[in-house]
C-alpha cells in the first residue's frame, strides 16, 4: 500500500514541476480556449510577465476534465482576461487598473451574450489582485505607485450574480485577517493592504461561499510580512492546492447548475495518472521518478526540481 501512494504522491509533484504557462507548451488545453457560450466559463487572469494563459490553466484543466464528457464536451472552458501583466514601478498599477477593469468588461460582455453561463473567476500574483480588485473594487497605493480606482461589481445583478466559484492564488494587494484566506497567510498583509470597502466588497463572495484566496506564508508577494520568504512558495500553489481548489470549483459549479446527479467530486488515482500521462513533459519526469525518486526520496527529488533550469528561469521580479 506504501508504495502506491508514494507512487501517487512523486505524480502530484512531476505535475505541478511541469507546470505550463504558455499555450504552445501544454496544447491538451487549447480546445478549452473559447468566445463561445458554454455552462462554465472561466475567467483567468495570469502573473506578471507570464504568458497567456499562464500557471493556473493545468487547474482549469483538472475543472473542466470533470465538467465536460462525451454529451457536452464543450461544457467547460476559459477566457483570458486580456490586460498588459506588466510590474516595474508605474507599470505595476497601470498594469493592474487594466485588468480590473477590462476583467469586469469581459463579464459583463459575456453575461449578456451568454446569461445562462456560470462564471469561474481564477487569478494568480497580479491576475490574482486583479480579480480581487473585479469583484470587490481596487485601487489605491502599492509599490511606490498609485493605482486608479474601480468599483466592486454587484453580487446580486449579472455579471456578479453569475459567479459560481472564484480563487485566486498569491495575490499582491490583500489584507491581513481575512475570513476567506486559505493556507495560513492571512497572518500578513500582502505587497499593500486592500481597504475596508474593498474587503467589505469581496466579503459579499465570501458569505455566499464563493470565494478563496490562498496565500501561505513566506511567499514573498502575497505575504511579505513573513519570515523566510521565498518565492518557491509563491510558485507552488498548484502542487499544494491544485487539486483541492478544482474539487471546491467543480463541487461550486455543479451547484450553480443544479443538477442534482452531480455527487462526489474526489479526484481518484486514476484521474492523476491518466492527466500525468497525458502531459508530454511529465512523461520524462515520470520516468525519472522511476529511476531516482525511489532511491534519493521525495527530498531529494524537490532540491532537485527547484534548482532545474526550468525553476531557475523564473527569477523574483518576473512574477509578482
Ligand atoms: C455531461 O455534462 C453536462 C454539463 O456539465 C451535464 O449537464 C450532464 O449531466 C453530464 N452528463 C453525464 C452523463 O454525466
Ligand atoms: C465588450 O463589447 C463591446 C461591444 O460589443 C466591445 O466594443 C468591447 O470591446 C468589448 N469589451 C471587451 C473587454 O471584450
Ligand atoms: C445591486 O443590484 C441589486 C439588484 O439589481 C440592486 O437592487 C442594488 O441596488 C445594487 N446595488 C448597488 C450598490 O448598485
Amino acid at each position: 500500500m506504501i508504495p502506491r501512494i508514494a507512487v501517487v504522491a512523486l505524480l502530484h509533484t512531476a505535475i505541478a514541476a511541469a507546470v505550463c504557462t504558455k499555450l504552445e507548451d501544454c496544447q491538451q488545453f487549447e480546445k478549452l480556449k473559447t468566445n463561445d457560450c458554454q455552462p462554465f466559463h472561466h475567467f483567468l487572469a495570469r502573473g506578471s510577465t507570464s504568458p497567456y494563459p499562464g500557471h493556473l490553466i493545468e487547474t482549469v484543466g483538472k475543472v473542466c476534465d470533470q465538467l465536460n464528457n462525451g454529451t457536452h464536451p464543450n461544457a467547460c472552458g476559459y477566457e483570458d482576461v486580456e490586460y498588459w501583466a506588466m510590474n516595474g514601478g508605474e507599470r505595476w498599477c497601470k498594469s493592474a487598473h487594466e485588468g480590473a477593469m477590462h476583467g469586469a468588461e469581459q463579464m459583463r460582455n459575456y453575461t449578456e451574450r451568454c446569461p445562462d453561463s456560470h462564471l469561474i473567476v481564477m487569478g494568480f500574483s497580479q491576475g490574482g489582485s486583479v480579480q480581487l480588485d473585479v469583484l470587490g473594487g481596487g485601487g489605491g497605493e502599492l509599490w511606490g505607485c498609485m493605482q486608479e480606482e474601480n468599483s466592486a461589481m454587484n453580487i446580486s445583478s449579472a455579471p456578479g450574480s453569475k459567479v459560481a466559484a472564484a480563487v485566486v492564488f498569491g495575490a499582491t494587494r490583500r489584507s491581513a485577517n481575512q475570513p476567506f484566506t486559505f493556507g495560513g497567510g492571512e497572518v500578513s498583509d500582502g505587497g499593500a493592504p486592500r481597504t475596508a470597502e474593498q474587503n467589505a466588497g469581496l466579503q459579499h463572495y465570501a458569505n455566499a461561499d464563493k470565494l478563496r484566496e490562498y496565500c501561505q506564508p513566506h511567499d514573498p508577494i502575497c505575504a511579505p510580512h513573513t519570515q523566510d520568504t521565498d518565492m518557491k512558495y509563491h510558485l507552488d500553489y498548484f502542487d499544494k492546492w491544485g487539486n483541492e481548489v478544482a474539487d471546491w470549483v467543480i463541487g461550486k459549479a455543479k451547484a450553480a447548475a443544479g443538477d442534482a446527479s452531480y455527487g462526489d467530486t474526489t479526484s481518484e488515482a486514476s484521474d492523476l495518472l491518466r492527466k500525468g500521462i497525458s502531459h508530454p513533459v511529465s512523461s520524462v519526469f515520470l520516468l525519472l521518478i522511476v529511476l531516482f525518486g525511489i532511491f534519493y526520496g521525495v527530498k531529494r527529488f524537490a532540491v532537485w526540481r527547484i534548482s532545474s533550469p526550468r525553476y531557475a528561469a523564473v527569477s523574483t521580479t518576473e512574477i509578482a
